[in-house]
C-alpha cells in the first residue's frame, strides 16, 4: 500500500443506518476516525429496503457525516453489514479424488471441491448466493483440516455453510448504495460482521455464540474453529419489548416506554425494590418499576429461550466454550447478561466487546456501531492477508482492484 487506505464500514439497520471510517496503515493498525448513525426513517425494514428514497437519504446522511468527521474526501472500499428476516443458511459437504500422482492437494482441488459442496445447494428459483463459507476439510484418516492445501491425500472433503437471500432484497440493497454513490459495495452477512468486531481468535476457536438483538430482529451465529457452523434469524428485537410494555402498562405511547424501558428497564425483577415508583410525568400517575421489569424479563425469556433453541440445532451445546456475545442495541438492558446465562446454561455470558481496532472510544465501546466496525475490520484483515479474492470472502470486486 502505497498510502494508508480509507475503509467505510456501513450497517445497514432498521432502526438507524451506521457508518464508519477507519484508517488501515501499513502495520496493520486500524484506526476509527470518523462515524455516524442515522435514522432510517422507515427506509429500512427487517433488514430490507423499504422505501427506496428514504433508504438513500439515510444512507447519505450517514456517510457524509462520518467522512466529514474523519476529514476525508478520498474511500479506498466500502463493506456493508447485511441481514434480514429472509436470510438462511444451510450448511453442505462434498468431496473430490485427488488424481495426480503424488496426491498432493492443490489449491485448484480445494476450489473444485468449495464449487463442488456450494452447488448441493438447492437454491428456491428467486435466491441468491451470498457467501460460500468454508468451515473443515477432510482427507481420508484426518479430520477436521483448516487448509489442506500442500498436504497429501487420495481424496478431499470438504464442510461449507452457504448462506441466501432472495436476490431481489440483495439487488435493491445494492441499488440503495449504488444511488448512494457507493458502488463497488461488498455485501457481508451481519452475524460474520459481528464476529469481526467481537470474537477474539481464541474465542472463535474454542466454540462462540453471537446474539445480535437489534430493533426488530435477532441474529444468532454459532462459530467453531473460526468458522460459522450455524446462523438464524429470530423475529423478536428490542422494539418488541417497548411494545410489550406499551400495550400491557399504558405508559403513554411508543415513545415513552421507549425511554422508560432505557433508562429504568432491567431484565432482572428481583434487582428491584417492590416499592419503587416511577413518574409518568405526562400522564400524571405512577407505574411500578417491579411490573415493568416483569414485562422486559417475560420477553427477555422468550426470546433467550428461542437463542437456547438455535444453539441446540446448531448441534454444537457441548462445544462452546468461547462463551455467548450479546450486541446490538437490545443487548443494553441491564442484567440481560445474568438472565442469558441461567437459561442458555453457559458460565460466560458477555456483552461483546469490540477488539484490535483503535481511535474514537465513543465508537468502539458502543454496540450500536459493533456490526459497521466488523466490516470495516474484515476488510482490513482480508487486504492485510492479501486474501482480498478468497471464496471466504465472497470476494471483493472491481472497487477495490480499481483503486490500489
Ligand atoms: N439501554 C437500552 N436498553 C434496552 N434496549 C435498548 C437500549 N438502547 C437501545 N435499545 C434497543 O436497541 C434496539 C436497536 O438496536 P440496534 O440499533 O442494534 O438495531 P438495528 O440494528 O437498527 O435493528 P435490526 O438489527 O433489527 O435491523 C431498539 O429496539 C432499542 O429499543
Ligand atoms: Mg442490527
Amino acid at each position: 500500500m502505497v498510502q494508508p487506505a480509507v475503509l467505510l464500514g456501513l450497517d445497514l439497520g432498521a432502526s438507524k443506518v451506521v457508518a464508519v471510517v477507519a484508517v488501515l496503515e501499513d502495520n496493520g493498525t486500524l484506526n476509527v476516525t470518523g462515524a455516524s448513525l442515522s435514522p432510517p426513517d422507515g427506509g429500512i425494514r427487517q433488514g430490507e429496503i423499504n422505501d427506496m428514497d428514504a433508504a438513500v437519504r439515510a444512507i447519505n446522511r450517514a456517510v457524509e457525516e462520518a467522512m466529514r468527521t474523519a476529514g476525508q474526501t478520498r474511500l479506498d472500499g466500502v463493506r456493508v453489514s447485511v441481514d434480514g428476516i429472509q436470510f438462511k443458511g444451510e450448511n453442505l459437504r462434498d468431496s473430490v479424488t485427488i488424481s495426480t500422482a503424488d496426491k498432493v492437494i492443490t489449491t485448484l482441488d480445494r476450489d473444485r471441491v468449495l464449487q463442488q459442496a456450494a452447488n448441493g445447494c438447492k437454491l428456491a428459483k428467486e435466491e441468491q448466493v451470498l457467501h460460500q463459507l468454508p468451515q473443515m476439510f477432510h482427507i481420508k484418516g484426518q479430520r477436521d483440516l483448516r487448509n489442506p492445501v500442500n498436504m497429501v491425500g487420495d481424496t478431499l472433503e470438504a464442510e461449507i455453510r452457504i448462506i441466501v437471500a432472495p436476490a431481489s432484497v440483495v439487488a435493491n440493497i445494492n441499488r440503495a448504495l449504488h444511488l448512494s454513490g457507493l458502488q463497488g459495495s461488498v455485501l457481508m452477512y451481519s452475524p460474520l460482521a459481528s464476529m469481526e468486531a467481537v470474537l477474539s481468535r481464541e474465542d472463535g476457536e474454542n466454540g462462540a455464540v453471537i446474539v445480535d438483538i437489534g430493533d426488530e430482529l435477532t441474529h444468532v451465529g454459532v462459530f467453531l474453529r473460526g468458522a460459522l457452523f450455524h446462523s438464524a434469524v429470530i423475529p423478536i428485537g428490542g422494539r418488541h419489548f417497548t411494545r410489550d410494555l406499551e400495550i400491557t402498562k399504558h405508559l403513554g405511547g411508543i415513545s415513552i416506554a421507549e425511554r422508560i424501558k432505557r433508562v429504568y428497564g432491567t431484565a432482572l425483577p428481583m434487582q428491584v425494590p417492590s416499592e419503587e415508583m416511577i413518574e409518568l410525568e405526562d400522564e400524571g400517575r405512577q407505574a411500578s418499576r417491579r411490573e415493568i421489569a416483569e414485562v422486559l424479563h417475560a420477553r427477555a425469556v422468550e426470546l433467550l429461550n428461542m437463542v437456547l433453541a438455535e444453539v441446540g440445532r446448531s448441534g454444537l451445546v457441548h462445544e462452546i466454550h468461547g462463551g455467548i456475545h450479546l450486541v446490538g442495541g437490545g443487548s443494553l438492558l441491564p442484567h440481560l447478561p445474568i438472565l442469558a446465562q441461567n437459561i442458555l446454561g453457559r458460565p460466560r455470558v458477555v456483552i461483546g466487546r469490540v477488539q484490535g481496532i483503535t481511535g474514537l472510544p465513543q465508537v468502539i465501546g458502543n454496540p450500536l456501531y459493533t456490526n459497521a466496525l466488523g466490516a470495516v475490520k474484515a476488510h482490513a484483515r482480508e487486504l492485510m492477508e492479501g486474501s482480498a479474492k478468497s471464496p471466504r470472502s465472497g470476494g471483493i470486486k472491481g472497487f477495490i482492484e480499481k483503486l490500489f
